[in-house]
């Protein structure tokens, strides 16, 4: 069961995403659906790299279509399913980008051919073949070198700005338990739903 309504749902999805770390596959996928400015939809999985009061982080290419959808539309709404544990979570919200400071911050903690991927990875376009991408990692490859391989200007994080989360966990009679929080000023008033 989920624990009383009025609770802070934050702290819930925290202490839910400390269990999936221990117990889950992939904990932190997440589906994250964005739009364009005229309402069509797409959806595809990102990282979910944080997770607190101000928000949900994810990392990717600002020129990717996600990127172009937020960019018209910068709202998005997000699903992430624990199987092993039975839960999911779901957030809606404006998505703002995060600081230079925060992505750089992330961009330094990932392994060098990451970082070479990013750069020469036009995210979303169409390729001729295969052996265009490899060159493509051959080129950035050889312009760096063994120096640095810095932040890509077309390149950083996201954070979604819940105004409503849900919680849901798995009962074996499909009579689940589902809580939405609705944010309310500073606080969150939470609901129970119909399964
Ligand atoms: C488990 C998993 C994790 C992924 N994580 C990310 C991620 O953190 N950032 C990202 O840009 N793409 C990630 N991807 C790839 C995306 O699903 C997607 O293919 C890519 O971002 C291009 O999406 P777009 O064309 O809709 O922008 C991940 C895919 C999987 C299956």
């Amino acid at each position: 069961m989920i624990p009383p309504m009025g609770n802070d749902p934050i702290a819930l999805v925290q202490d839910w995403l400390d269990e999936a770390r221990a117990l889950a596959g992939e904990p932190h996928a997440m589906t994250l659906a964005t739009a364009t400015r005229d309402g069509r939809p797409s959806a595809r999985i990102v990282l979910l790299r944080s997770f607190d009061e101000r928000g949900l982080v994810f990392f990717t290419n600002r020129t990717s279509r996600k990127g172009e959808e937020l960019r018209e539309n910068p709202r998005a709404a997000a699903v992430i399913h624990w199987w092993e544990l039975g839960r999911q979570v779901r957030a809606e919200g404006a998505v703002e980008e995060v600081s230079t400071e925060e992505s750089s911050e992330y961009w330094a903690t990932r392994p060098r051919g990451s970082r070479i991927a990013a750069w020469a990875s036009p995210q979303s376009r169409a390729l001729a073949d295969r052996d265009e991408l490899e060159g493509l990692v051959a080129e950035v490859a050889e312009r760096f070198g063994d120096g640095d391989v810095p932040l890509p200007h077309f390149w950083g994080g996201y954070r979604l700005v819940p105004e409503v989360v849900e919680l849901w966990t798995h009962r074996d009679d499909r009579l689940h338990d589902r809580i939405r929080y609705v944010r309310e000023g500073d606080g969150w008033r939470g609901e129970r739903l119909a399964p």
